[in-house]
C-alpha cells in the first residue's frame, strides 16, 4: 500500500470515527530551555532542562497522536540535534515544520521526519504569523514536494483559508495542507462578527480542500476555550497544537493537559 493511499485510509478511518488527530508542537519547551541555556556548553555538567524530547515522549504517553518541531533558521528554540534526537526517540509521528530553502531541504532528507509543514519564515516575528504564499513561491515549494516525495515524506502547506492557495496546493499534488487558525482564534479578543467571519472562511476553505482530496489540518492559535468551535470544522484530521498545551503543563504537569485537550478536541 503506498504512503499516500496509507495515509488517506487513515484519515478517512479517523473521520469515520469523528475523532480528530493531535499533534503538539513542543517548541515552547525549548523556548524555556533556551532562555536559560542558550550559550551554555555541549551538556553544561548535566544540568540543561526543560528536555523538549522527554517533553515529547511525556505527550506520546498522554496520548498525543504525533509531535510537531519548527527549527527555525535562527535557533531561537529548537536545535538540530533536538530534532535527531526526536527521530530516534519518538513512538509516534515526528512532524517538521520549516522554511522553504535548501539548507533545510538538505536536513529534511538527511533526517526523514514522517511528514514536513512547510511554513514561512521571518526573523522578526515572535511566531508564524500569515500562511505560507504558495503562489509566490510556486517553483520553491513544487521543488520540494517533488524531493521530498519519493523518499516517502509527506509534505503539507502552511496557508491562510484562502481557495486560490488551496487550488495550488492540490495542482502540485501537496497530499496535505495545515489551515492557519490564527486569525480566527486572534478575533475572538475583538468581535463575535469578525469571529463568525473568519471561522465561515476556515469552514469554506475546509469542506473546499477536501473535495480536491486534501488531508486537511488546522493550527495555531487553538486552545481549551476556543477548541470547542474549531472541532466543528468539517474533514479536520489533526490539530497542531503547541503553545496551550506547554502553558497549561506548567500548572498540571504534560499528562492531564494533553489528556484534557484531546478530551476536549474529540467531546461528543
Ligand atoms: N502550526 C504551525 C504551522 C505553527 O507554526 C504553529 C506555531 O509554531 C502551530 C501550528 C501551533 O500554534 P500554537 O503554538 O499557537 O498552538
Amino acid at each position: 500500500m503506498s504512503a499516500y493511499f496509507s495515509l488517506c485510509l487513515k484519515a478517512e478511518l479517523a473521520q469515520a470515527r469523528s475523532m480528530i488527530l493531535l499533534g503538539v508542537n513542543v517548541d515552547h519547551c525549548a523556548t524555556v530551555r533556551q532562555a536559560r541555556y542558550r550559550n551554555a556548553g555541549s551538556s553544561a555538567g548535566g544540568a540543561i532542562e526543560p528536555d523538549p524530547v522527554a517533553f515529547a515522549i511525556a505527550c506520546e504517553r498522554a496520548g498525543a497522536d504525533g509531535i510537531t518541531v519548527h527549527l527555525r533558521e535562527d535557533r531561537r528554540h529548537i536545535q538540530e540535534q533536538d530534532v535527531r534526537r526526536m527521530k530516534e526517540a519518538l513512538a509516534t509521528r515526528l512532524n517538521l515544520e520549516m522554511a522553504c530553502t535548501p539548507g533545510m531541504l538538505e536536513f529534511a532528507l538527511d533526517l526523514r521526519p514522517n511528514s514536513v509543514c512547510l511554513v514561512p519564515e521571518n526573523r522578526e516575528e515572535v511566531t508564524t504569523e500569515g500562511g505560507l504564499d504558495v503562489i509566490g513561491n510556486r517553483e520553491r515549494v513544487a521543488a520540494i514536494i517533488n524531493a521530498l516525495s519519493p523518499a516517502g515524506i509527506e509534505t503539507s502547506l502552511f496557508i491562510d483559508p484562502d481557495e486560490r492557495q488551496i487550488d495550488l496546493a492540490a495542482e502540485l499534488r501537496a497530499p496535505w495542507i495545515e489551515l492557519h487558525t490564527g486569525a480566527c482564534s486572534e478575533a475572538y479578543a475583538i468581535s463575535k462578527a469578525k469571529r463568525t467571519a473568519e471561522f465561515e472562511r476556515l469552514r469554506r476553505a475546509a469542506a473546499y480542500a477536501h473535495q480536491l482530496g486534501l488531508v486537511v489540518n488546522a493550527g495555531h492559535g487553538i486552545n481549551y476555550v476556543n477548541v470547542a468551535d474549531f472541532r466543528t470544522l468539517p474533514h479536520v484530521h489533526e490539530f497542531n497544537i503547541g503553545h496551550s498545551i506547554v502553558s497549561r503543563a506548567l500548572f498540571t504537569g504534560v499528562d492531564e493537559a494533553v489528556r484534557e485537550m484531546k478530551q476536549r478536541m474529540n467531546a461528543s
